[in-house]
């Protein structure tokens, strides 16, 4: 097993009538509520954050669209810097809850505040963020209990990451019954989400950190297990809460403790969303089962494990191997999935190829994946193979 650290300082508050303790949680006396669209006004759970802060003065910021634009966070971070804001609520999804670490990280930044995605620039020390919390209302990325963040600069269509261990979240209230009013399409996105996720820490080489791979393997066979039935019953709490917390654990850090990491298909996933908007866990079930394909020599260790263990087939490793994949795109397509870029949008595309190995040579990303294999030569392949 590889070296390991690891730091995951998260208060992570879980269950049914929980979003009644940020009257314990929220300290400050004058906080930011940043929201989205307005999901959280009819669903019933502004009012139960509203109920338990009585006492505190709320300054609120909504509109942080899905896929957050640098654009509209810049707007909060002007209020937090003239108001003087100490603590930051996000109330939201990925999107509310990604956006707002980018604002928690901007606050204090010196110089321009877009070069926190473009440079890459990491957030280690606490004095220089505002602390925030979270009300989760859609399990999916796991944003919740870890320290990064995608946001998209619209001026240039690029979405790109943040991160740093001061950006972890202080605590975060999740309550599965928040899930009744996710529409279908959100819940089966948050599904697939999950999955890739997993897999993207999962499915490299064999290695030998043995507990990593059968929790990996455990969050992989629950989201089998359950994806197609929460879809159906969201109401249903067994469900749901399986269903929220395996989210979380598929990106809290603690299955890519020790073992090797891809998340080529999600650099690569990014660049669909930012060229054609396509929902972020679509464009993973479009290029992951691609990228699996193209990279077969490479993986097919781990996906013949994958097919037994998970799957549970039989046969030559080889053929369990490409077998897996076929497996992989069918649960994909059961959770409403569609697996080709050309199904997912109105805009030409014939170009995407072009445009993203461009882009990846612009920023120097010359190998990605576990064994940075995947050459711009690769990307193309994979892209083209998923028109
Ligand atoms: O904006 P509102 O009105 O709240 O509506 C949202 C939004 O339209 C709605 N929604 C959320 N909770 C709801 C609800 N509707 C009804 N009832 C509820 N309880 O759902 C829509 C989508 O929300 P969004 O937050 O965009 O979805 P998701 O949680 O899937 O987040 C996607 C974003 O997270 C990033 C993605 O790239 C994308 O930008 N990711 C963040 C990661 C991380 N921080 O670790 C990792 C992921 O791989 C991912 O890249
Ligand atoms: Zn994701």
């Amino acid at each position: 097993m590889n070296n390991f650290e690891l730091y995951n300082p998260v208060n992570y508050v879980f269950g049914k009538g929980q979003i009644a303790k940020l009257s314990d949680l929220v300290t400050s006396k004058k906080i930011l509520l940043t929201y989205g669209g307005g999901s959280i006004f009819r669903n019933g759970v502004y009012d139960q954050v509203k109920e338990a802060l009585q006492n505190v003065e709320v300054i609120e910021f909504g509109g942080i669209e899905p896929n957050p634009r640098f654009e509209t966070l810049m707007k909060a971070v002007e209020i937090i810097r003239k108001e003087k804001i100490d603590f930051i609520l996000a109330v939201g999804g990925g999107s509310v809850i990604d956006g707002t670490k980018f604002i928690s990280a901007a606050v204090q930044f010196e110089g321009d505040e877009a070069d926190i995605l473009r440079k890459r620039i990491l957030f280690k020390d606490l004095d220089k963020v505002v602390p925030f919390g979270t009300v989760l209302t859609l399990p999916a990325t796991g944003s919740e209990m870890n320290s990064g963040a995608v946001v998209t600069i619209e001026a240039t269509h690029e979405k790109l990451t943040l991160g740093g261990s001061a950006l972890f979240p202080k605590f975060s209230i999740c309550d599965p019954t928040v899930i009744e009013s996710l529409p279908k399409r959100q819940l089966q996105n948050g599904v697939v989400d999950a999955f890739t996720h997993v897999m993207e820490q999962y499915l490299t080489y064999s290695h030998d950190a043995i507990l990593q791979d059968r929790i990996a393997e455990g969050i992989l066979q629950t989201l089998i297990e359950i994806g197609p039935r929460v879809v159906e019953n969201p109401t249903d709490y067994t469900l749901a809460s399986n269903y929220m917390w395996s989210c979380t654990m598929a990106l809290n850090g603690l299955i890519s403790k020790g073992v090797p990491a891809d998340w080529a298909t999600h650099m690569i996933g990014h660049e669909l969303t930012a060229l054609y908007e396509i929902d972020h866990a679509r464009t993973l079930a479009i290029i992951g089962p691609n990228l699996y394909k193209v990279m077969f020599e490479s993986k097919k260790e781990k996906l013949a494990q994958y097919g037994k263990r998970v799957w549970n087939l039989t046969g030559s490793n080889d053929a369990i191997a490409h077998q897996a994949i076929e497996k992989t795109v069918d649960f994909f397509h059961t959770m409403g999935m569609k697996t080709k870029i050309s199904e997912n949008t109105e805009d030409n595309y014939e170009e995407t190829a072009n445009i993203i190995v461009k882009r990846f040579e612009e920023r120097g990303w010359k190998g990605l994946g576990e064994k940075q294999e995947v050459t711009p030569e690769k990307v193309r392949e994979i892209v083209e193979m998923s028109y």
